[in-house]
C-alpha cells in the first residue's frame, strides 16, 4: 500500500447511521408484492414419529393460504448430498418436513401459510400434531459412554494431533499434579436478530431471496441444490445482519420452508421464527473436559494430558478444536490429546464464536492456575516459565506469535504485581476480590476470496464481494483499504457486500475475514492502480511520462511522483484523457501453500480479570478486564476493540450466565427466552481495557492481519474462574459458575 491515511487508523463505521437510524433493512423487513407469511410449527418430542396431523382446522381459517408438513410437502430430493452446506459436518443433514420421523425437540412438523402473520400464526396454534414417542437420551453424561472418535473428519477441522512423548509415564513420575474434570454448559448463540427468510417470487423457478446468513453463496448453493434450480435463477441478499457468532453459518430451516412454500405457491413467502424457536437448531455443544498437568517443583511443564467429549446429534458428527490448544500453549515433552463425541437427541450443535476454543482453553488454563498454586509459583510466572516458542502439535514455527509481550503488557496495565499470591487474601468490606488471568489463542486462517474494484469516470470507487458484515467492520476496513490504496477519501468509496451478483465469498466465519476479503479488495485496487498508471503515463505532456510504478504514489485523488515537490495528474483526468467510464479489476486472493506448509498461523491474547465476591450471597462480580491481544496489524483500532470487547462480554457469560438448560425428561431446552437465558447486560459488564501489541507478520497473509472476531471470548471464561479462586479459594470446575456452586 502506498500511503496509509486509513488503514491503521481509528474510524467510525460506514455502516453506522444505516444501522442507527433503521435504513438498514434485514432479511425479515423487506417488502415484497402480495408477500405471504409463514408460521413454523414446532414438535414438541426428543424422537419418535408423527402418527397424524389434522390441519382441517389450520386451513379453514380466513386468510390461510396452505399448510405444508411432511404429507404434503412438494417433491425434495431424498439424498444427503443435496442437502450438504458448505459448512454441514460429515452426517445427514436435518431435511425439514421430509418424513415422519422426529429427530429432536423443536423440530419443525409443519408451516403455515397465510396473507399475514398473525393469522398464519393463530392457525398454526389449531395444528393438532400427534405422536409415537420413542426413548430418547439428552444427557451427555450418560451418552458420553458410548462417545466415539469421529469416523469422519469435517472439514476445516484438525483432530487433535499424534501423542508426543509419554504423557501417561510422565504425568505418574512427576511430584506435581493435578487432575480434573472442566465442564462447560450448551449455550446458544441469541443474536438480536432472529433467523428469517423473505423469499420474492420473480417468475416461475427464478427467485429472489433475503436470508439471515453468514456468506450467501452458501444459501444460494443449498438452495439450487435442494431445489433444482439453477444458480443463475437464484439470487440471495443479505447485507446486514443483525448479530450471528456463527448460527448464521449453515443455511437453517426457515429458508428452506420459505423456498419451498414460494415455489409451490408461485408467491413470494416470509418465514421468521420467534426468540423460542432460536432454540431449536444449532448451539455450542455442552462439553467435559478431563485435564491432568504434571510438573516438577521447580515449575517445568513435564506432562499434559486433555480428552475432551462433547454432543453431537444423532444424524451429524458435529466437531471442533477443543483439546488441540492444550498441545500449543506450553512447552511439554509429553502431551496426549483426545476428542470423542457422543450422540444425543438434539439437533447439530453449531459453530460458535471460537468454537471450541473457549472450552478447552477453559479446561487447560484452570488446570495450570491450579497447578501454580500447587507449585506455589505465580501463575502468570508458571505460564512464561514454560512458554512455547514453537507450534509443537505440528513441530513447526509460528508466523508470528507475542504472546509473552500480551502477558507482559496485560499484566503491567492491569498491576498484575501487587498481587497477593494467597486465595482469600485481598478483601474490602464484605467483597472478596480475586485476581486472575489466562491466556487465549486461536486460529488465524485465511480463505480464497474474490473482490472487485470499479473506478467510476467520477473519481469514485465501488467495491464489491459477496461476505457478509456480521457487525464485524467488514464494511468500513475494506473501505478504508481501498481509500488507501487508491488514494481516495473514505466517503469516494462504497462497498457493497452480501449478495450472489458479487465476487465470490466464502462464510463469513472463523476470524477471517479481514485477510482473506481485505486481500482480495487490496489486490483488485493493485491492479486498478496499474491500469490507471499506465492511462496516466500515455497521458499528452504527461509528468508521470518517464516514471515507473514504484516512483508514484496514489493521494488526495491523483497520482503523483514521489518528490518533495510532487508533480502528477488527478484520477478524474486520466480517466477523462483516456476516455474511460470505468476501470474494473476482479481479483482472487488465496493462501500462500509454502507458508501454509512450513508455519503455523495463530492469534494470541493475555485476559486479565478481577473479580468481587460477596462472601455472604455468593454474588460474582466482575468488576475489571484487561485483554492484551496480539493480532498482527490492525486496520481499525476503534472496531478492532469493539470485537475484542465483545468477545470479552461473550466470555463473561460464559463464565457466569449462558447456560442452555435441559430438561432429560422431555429431551428439550427449556429456557428458550432472554428472561431465563441469561446474557450479560449493562451491570455485568465492567471497564474492559483492550491493548493490541505489536506483533509484525510478514507471512499469515498479503495483509499481515490475523482477524479479531473470536479471540476475545477464548481465554475470558478461564480468567474470571482463576479470579474467583483466588477471591474465594474455591474452584469451581463447571461453566457457568453460578451463585448455587459458590455457596
Ligand atoms: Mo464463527 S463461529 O466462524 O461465525
Amino acid at each position: 500500500m502506498s500511503m496509509t491515511i486509513h488503514v491503521g487508523s481509528p474510524r467510525r463505521r460506514v455502516d453506522g447511521r444505516l444501522k442507527v437510524t433503521g435504513a438498514a433493512r434485514y432479511a425479515g423487513e423487506v417488502a415484497a408484492p402480495g408477500l405471504l407469511h409463514g408460521y413454523v410449527v414446532s414438535g414438541t418430542i426428543a424422537r419418535g414419529r408423527i402418527a397424524w396431523i389434522d390441519t382441517a382446522a389450520a386451513e379453514a381459517v380466513p386468510g390461510v393460504v396452505k399448510v405444508f408438513t411432511h404429507a404434503n410437502r412438494p417433491r425434495v430430493p431424498a439424498g444427503d448430498s443435496g442437502y450438504q452446506d458448505m459448512v454441514a459436518p460429515p452426517g445427514q443433514p436435518f431435511r425439514p418436513l421430509f418424513n415422519d420421523r422426529i429427530l429432536y425437540s423443536g423440530q419443525p412438523v409443519a408451516l403455515v401459510v397465510a396473507e399475514d402473520f398473525a393469522t398464519a400464526r393463530y392457525a398454526a396454534s389449531l395444528v393438532d400434531v400427534r405422536v409415537d414417542a420413542e426413548p430418547h437420551e439428552t444427557d451427555l453424561d450418560r451418552a458420553r459412554e458410548t462417545a466415539y472418535v469421529p469416523p469422519k473428519k469435517r472439514d476445516g477441522i484438525a483432530p487433535p494431533p499424534e501423542p508426543r512423548g509419554k504423557a501417561d509415564e510422565a504425568f505418574t513420575a512427576s511430584p506435581v499434579r493435578v487432575e480434573n474434570e472442566y465442564r462447560i454448559a450448551s449455550e446458544h448463540h441469541n443474536p438480536m436478530e432472529p433467523h428469517a427468510s423473505t423469499v420474492v417470487w420473480e417468475r416461475d423457478r427464478r427467485i429472489t431471496v433475503y436470508d439471515k446468513i453468514q456468506g450467501v453463496n452458501n444459501s444460494r448453493d443449498y438452495i439450487t441444490s435442494v431445489f433444482g434450480l439453477s444458480p443463475e435463477d437464484v439470487r440471495v441478499i443479505s447485507p446486514f445482519v443483525g448479530g450471528a457468532f456463527g448460527i448464521g453459518l449453515r443455511p437453517q430451516y426457515q429458508l428452506f420452508l420459505a423456498v419451498m412454500a414460494a415455489l409451490d405457491l408461485k408467491r413470494s413467502v416470509r418465514v421468521e421464527l420467534t426468540r423460542e424457536q432460536m432454540f431449536t437448531f444449532g448451539y455450542r455443544p455442552g462439553t467435559i473436559n478431563s485435564v491432568a498437568a504434571a510438573a516438577n517443583p521447580d515449575g517445568k511443564l513435564r506432562a499434559i494430558r486433555h480428552e475432551a467429549v462433547a454432543g453431537t446429534s444423532s444424524f451429524e458428527d458435529y466437531q471442533e478444536v477443543v483439546v488441540n490448544w492444550s498441545g500449543l500453549l506450553y512447552h511439554c515433552d509429553n502431551v496426549a490429546l483426545n476428542y470423542r463425541i457422543a450422540k444425543i437427541d438434539t439437533y447439530t450443535p453449531a459453530d460458535m464464536r471460537a468454537p471450541g476454543a473457549p472450552l478447552g482453553v477453559f479446561a487447560i488454563e484452570s488446570a495450570i492456575d491450579e497447578l501454580s498454586y500447587a507449585l506455589n509459583i505465580d501463575p502468570l510466572e508458571l505460564r512464561l516459565n514454560n512458554y512455547a516458542d514453537t507450534d509443537e502439535n505440528e513441530g513447526k514455527p509460528f508466523t508470528s506469535r507475542e504472546l509473552r509481550a500480551a502477558c507482559r503488557e496485560a499484566a503491567d496495565r492491569f498491576g498484575w504485581a501487587e498481587r497477593r499470591p494467597e486465595p482469600r487474601s485481598m478483601r474490602e468490606g464484605r467483597e472478596l476480590i480475586g485476581w486472575g488471568m489466562a491466556t487465549g489463542i486461536w486460529e488465524a486462517l485465511m480463505m480464497p476470496h474474490s473482490a472487485r474494484a470499479t473506478l467510476t469516470a467520477d473519481g469514485k470507487l465501488e467495491i464489491g464481494c459477496a461476505t457478509a458484515d456480521i457487525g464485524t467492520g467488514t464494511y468500513t476496513i475494506l473501505t478504508q483499504i481501498a481509500a488507501d490504496s487508491l488514494g481516495l477519501r473514505m466517503e469516494n468509496v462504497t462497498t457493497r457486500l452480501g449478495d450472489t451478483s458479487l465476487p465470490e465469498a466464502p462464510v463469513e466465519g472463523g476470524s477471517w475475514t479481514a485477510a482473506s476479503a481485505g486481500s482480495a479488495v487490496y489486490l483488485a485496487c493493485e491492479k486498478v492502480r496499474q491500469t490507471l498508471f499506465r492511462h496516466a503515463r500515455g497521458m499528452d505532456a504527461s509528468p508521470l511520462a518517464n516514471a515507473s510504478f514504484e516512483h508514484v504514489r496514489f493521494r488526495d485523488g491523483r497520482i503523483e511522483l514521489r518528490t518533495a515537490s510532487p508533480e502528477g495528474v488527478s484520477i478524474i483526468d486520466v480517466m477523462r484523457a483516456a476516455g474511460l467510464d470505468r476501470i474494473e479489476e476482479q481479483e482472487t486472493a488465496a493462501p500462500n501453500a509454502e507458508t501454509k506448509e512450513k508455519f503455523s498461523q495463530y492469534t494470541h491474547s493475555a485476559v486479565f480479570a478481577e473479580v468481587r465476591v460477596d462472601e455472604q450471597l455468593g454474588v460474582v462480580r466482575v468488576t475489571r478486564i484487561v485483554d492484551a491481544v496480539a493480532a498482527g496489524k490492525i486496520i481499525n483500532p476503534m472496531t478492532a476493540r469493539s470485537q475484542i470487547i465483545g468477545g470479552v462480554v461473550f466470555g463473561i457469560g460464559m463464565a457466569l450466565h449462558e447456560e442452555s438448560m435441559l430438561d432429560h425428561n422431555l429431551g428439550r431446552f427449556m429456557n428458550r427466552n432472554l428472561a431465563e437465558y441469561h446474557v450479560p447486560a449493562n451491570a455485568d459488564v465492567p471497564e474492559i481495557e483492550v491493548i493490541f501489541v505489536d506483533e509484525h507478520d510478514d507471512k499469515a497473509n498479503p495483509l499481515g492481519v490475523k482477524g479479531l472476531g473470536e479471540i476475545g471470548i477464548v481465554g475470558t471464561a478461564a480468567a474470571i474462574a482463576n479470579a474467583i479462586f483466588h477471591a474465594t479459594g474455591k474452584r469451581v470446575r463447571s461453566l457457568p459458575i453460578t451463585i448455587d456452586k459458590l455457596m
